[in-house]
């Protein structure tokens, strides 16, 4: 077979693998939905998590090896010492789905992260792996949107920084993956 054959093949089992992926994806989505378990009940449900980040208030997992994104307060949902986390959970969810239906916000929307699941109560986050971003381009992305929201919340604040900020393939866009203090 001559290269480009093959290149081509490649691509097709890409397709299948993503294809694949978006299915299983909308069956956790819907183990999740049906069950709503808490962090430490998922694994009963027969899924996987690997820990693949960490920030102030939330752990990011991995599930089932797929790119799907189990977010939770660091130091579990009802820790009474932390009750900031779960406020922060919360306030993020909240804030992204009032910016989806606000028209002064409108321009911000195709930045913000899709939110697959969240259940209140367990504060358990589902959301699609977005890709991390290039030094530069990172740095120079967070900088101009953390100016922007800077000035939109007439100076009080942003945590718009550049760990924050990933790139989505699908929109080929990026996208703000935590809006805890935006
Ligand atoms: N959707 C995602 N895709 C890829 N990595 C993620 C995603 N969400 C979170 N992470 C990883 O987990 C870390 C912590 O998540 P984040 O939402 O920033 O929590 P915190 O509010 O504690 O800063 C991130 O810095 C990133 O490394
Ligand atoms: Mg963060």
């Amino acid at each position: 077979m001559d290269k480009e054959n093959k290149d081509k093949d490649k691509d097709k089992d890409k397709d299948k693998d993503k294809d694949k992926d978006i299915k299983d994806i909308k069956n956790v989505i819907k183990l999740f939905k049906k069950h709503n378990p808490s962090k430490s009940e998922v694994k009963e449900l027969g899924l996987t998590l690997k820990m693949i980040g960490k920030g102030l208030f939330r752990k990011a997992y991995r599930v089932n090896d797929l790119p799907l994104i189990l977010k939770t307060p660091r130091h579990g949902y009802n820790h009474p010492d932390y009750d900031s986390e779960m406020y922060h959970m919360k306030q993020e969810v909240e804030r992204i789905r009032d910016i989806k239906k606000s028209r002064r916000f409108r321009p911000f929307r195709r930045y913000l992260p899709d939110i697959l699941y969240f259940n209140k109560d367990t504060g358990v986050l589902l959301m699609p792996e977005y890709e991390k971003v290039g030094n530069v381009s990172r740095r120079v992305v967070s900088d101009i949107l953390s100016n922007l929201s800077y000035d939109l919340n007439d100076g009080s604040g942003s945590d718009l920084h550049d760990e924050n900020i990933r790139y989505d393939p699908t929109r080929e866009g990026y996208v703000i993956i935590d809006l805890g203090y935006f």
